[in-house]
């Protein structure tokens, strides 16, 4: 039995608990740099919790055991913001920006302007106040004037400090604070998952998510939902004298309030341009989503110079990313037929500009998904373009609903052939069963002349529909059987592009294993996999010949793949297009064992200068070594280009090798 403490040595210890604990907050949520453990971290925090609960009349509201729903209520109060939080001016091109920047070098008469550049955070705008360093408020932006009281739902986050740290820089008496509240993509991924199994609505996005939680009448739930904080501008502050906005934000830092590490000081617009078009390529790789860069004008008094005008400062604006998302309405449902047989259901969409191009088709993978999330033709919904990805449906909007909406169900007979359809009920996917079916067949030819597998130059997906339509080509052997006067023949052929086919399909007779095997379109085998493959065994006849344990075996090939792979080469009519491939005349190189950067890990930071990331990628990769998207102390590279990142900075901290673009150079040469 633990004797219980006189309430003055409790105080004390509480006091000491509360320091420290709030200092290890800091450390794992602010810095992401935590020096104790878990089970440390939790015992400081039980004996705080018992200590509390001997002397209840000592717990107070900037106790870190406060972080915690607080009972329901009602409806939220309002808080009337004492500086209005005004919105930003939209930019959408690099033209923009440059009228921006001369407009107020104009309205100042400066020839130089530094501004400071910030990711603009995808989440939802709030402010908190702080007295004498204790939280005591926090609220929605609203309508910029009033907002929702969310004192308590914003106590929960885990990354609001509910106490200011004290530095040699004295916090202020006052100190109100704007930030966004936001779920990161990987806490947003697991609450949907979550949300689905418990049938539940699914958040159409990380934002909504943020604002949902936040926007809740039960402080509970939103301790329940993973949610974080960047604070990113300042309204009233007693006490302090700041003449720049980045000092503002090195405050911050020192009081222990959430800052982004993604921040630059950029001394003209080309370089924060420049910023705003390297994060928009990193943007894929940040926990988090944003939808833009800010640009803030750094010196305070500049900043109160130009003002504001129709509730936006003149000082700021937001330049934006090609958004991801759109809304639009879906047409038609269309079953796609693959090249493994798989029916993918395809919505067919009013047009619409996402991701920097025009979408009018998005999949919507199988007839689970669509249960799942309920889609209908004539739906409004919301979809998806991120990079490479191809376009799908988010979510539907379902308040746009008139009634007219139609269910869909993916055919029991192939769309293009007419088979039976088969679905493992093991699996998502329905199937064609019909080997033959001319659909598959043309998608197998397709990915056999893509770029990545033998890459056939002009034998596009019209010329393929053609020939597999005249039976000219059943298999992708059957291509190099072909003659110039049977191309000719076709629609919209001239001789001259007949003979550059038949050139081109010659020419991808020399090939790579890797390619080969790619091309195959064995399922679960991508081009690493076919790598991989072609890494470990010399010719297609050693892979035919291996045991499902042998390939298993190798590293990064597991059962699931191995099996496929296995299967695959066990089917005769698999065994007979490759003699006929090879019998064609089809040859690779011998394979090169490149191992010089085996077992060796590099970081890219900032644009080099020679080679596209995606290049130097690639050939740290055909040299064996891997390319990674953060530094750790796993990384043995950090290559660093111009106007470097926040890695650069991570890599000096960890001490890791540190190279510029003509080092790199060296050592791949
Ligand atoms: S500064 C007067 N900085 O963007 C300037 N805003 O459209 C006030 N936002 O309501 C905003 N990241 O929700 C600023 N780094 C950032 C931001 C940011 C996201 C949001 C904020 C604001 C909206 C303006």
């Amino acid at each position: 039995m633990v004797s219980k403490p006189s309430k003055k040595k409790a105080a004390e210890e509480i006091e000491e608990l509360r320091k420290e604990i709030n200092y290890h907050n800091y450390r794992y949520y602010v810095l992401d740099s935590p020096v104790i453990s878990d089970q440390e971290y939790d015992r400081l925090l039980r004996r705080l919790e018992e200590l509390e609960k001997m002397y209840p009349d000592l717990v107070t509201p900037d106790s870190p055991t406060q972080k915690v729903g607080a009972p329901p209520r009602e409806e939220f109060g309002t808080v009337t913001h004492s500086i209005p939080m005004l919105s930003l001016q939209n930019a959408f091109s690099e033209g923009e920006v440059v009228e921006f920047d001369r407009r107020i070098k104009r309205l100042l008469g400066m020839s130089q302007i530094e501004y400071v550049a910030e990711p603009k955070i995808d989440g939802l705008a709030v402010e908190l106040v702080y007295r004498n360093g204790v939280y005591v408020q926090g609220s929605t932006r609203g309508d910029g004037y009033v907002g929702e009281d969310v004192t308590d739902n914003l106590r929960t986050i885990r990354s609001l400090p509910l106490r200011l740290i004290e530095t040699k820089l004295p916090v202020p008496g006052l100190l109100e604070v704007r930030g966004e509240v936001y779920m990161s993509k990987k806490d947003f991924a697991e609450l949907n998952r979550r949300r689905e199994r418990e049938g539940e609505p699914l958040f159409a996005n990380p934002r909504n998510a943020a604002a949902g939680s936040v926007r809740q009448l039960d402080p509970s739930v939103t301790a329940s939902r993973k949610l974080n904080i960047f604070v990113y501008a300042i309204g009233r502050a007693e006490g302090v004298e700041f003449s720049k906005h980045s000092e503002v934000l090195d405050s911050f830092r020192s009081w222990g309030l959430r800052v982004n590490r993604e921040i630059r000081i950029c001394d003209s617009i080309e370089k924060a341009i420049r910023f705003h078009q390297d994060l928009e390529a990193r943007r894929k790789d940040l926990d988090y989503e944003i939808d833009g860069v800010v640009l803030k004008v750094n010196r305070l008094d500049l900043q109160g110079q130009l003002g504001e005008i129709s509730r936006s400062p003149r000082w700021a604006i937001a330049y934006k990313f090609e958004p991801e998302q759109a809304t639009t309405v879906i047409k038609d449902i269309v079953v796609q037929v693959g090249r493994t047989g798989a029916l993918t259901p395809v919505a067919v969409m009013e047009p619409v500009h996402v991701g920097g191009v025009e979408v009018k088709r998005a999949t919507l993978h199988n007839q689970d998904e669509i249960d799942r999330k309920d889609v209908r033709i004539g739906d409004t919904v919301i979809i998806q373009r991120a990079g490479d990805v191809i376009p799908e449906v988010v979510a539907v909007v379902k308040e746009k609903r008139t009634g007219k909406e139609r269910k869909f169900r993916i055919p029991d007979t192939c769309p293009v052939c007419g088979a039976d359809v088969y679905k493992d009920p093991d699996e998502a996917v329905s199937r064609c069963t019909n080997i033959s079916c001319p659909a598959r067949i043309k998608q197998s030819i397709k990915h056999f002349a893509s770029k990545g597998a033998m890459d056939i130059d002009g034998l596009g997906s019209k010329l393929i529909n053609q020939l597999v339509d005249r039976g000219l080509v059943t298999t992708v052997a059957d291509l190099y059987r072909l003659k110039k006067s049977e191309l000719a023949g076709l629609e919209r052929l001239a001789d001259k592009s007949a003979q550059n086919v038949i050139d081109a399909i010659e020419k991808s007779k020399q090939t790579t294993l890797a390619r080969l095997i790619y091309a195959l379109g064995i399922r679960h085998v991508g081009e690493h996999v076919a790598r991989v493959l072609a890494d470990s065994f010399d010719s297609i006849d050693a892979i035919e010949k291996a045991s499902l344990d042998e390939l298993t075996s190798i590293r990064e090939i597991g059962p699931k793949v191995g099996e496929s792979i296995y299967a695959f080469f066990r089917q005769k009519q698999n065994q007979k297009v490759i003699r006929d491939l090879v019998s064609a005349g089809v040859r690779f190189a011998p394979p090169r064992h490149a191992t010089r950067l085996e077992g060796k890990v590099f970081v890219f930071t900032g644009a080099l200068h020679d080679y596209k990331r995606s290049e130097a990628k690639k050939i740290v990769e055909q040299l064996g070594g891997t390319v990674a998207s953060s530094v750790s102390k796993k990384v043995d590279f950090v290559v660093v280009g111009e106007d470097p990142g926040s890695k650069l900075e991570e890599a000096q901290r960890l001490g890791i090798k540190i190279i510029d673009e003509a080092t790199f150079k060296k050592i791949i040469s």
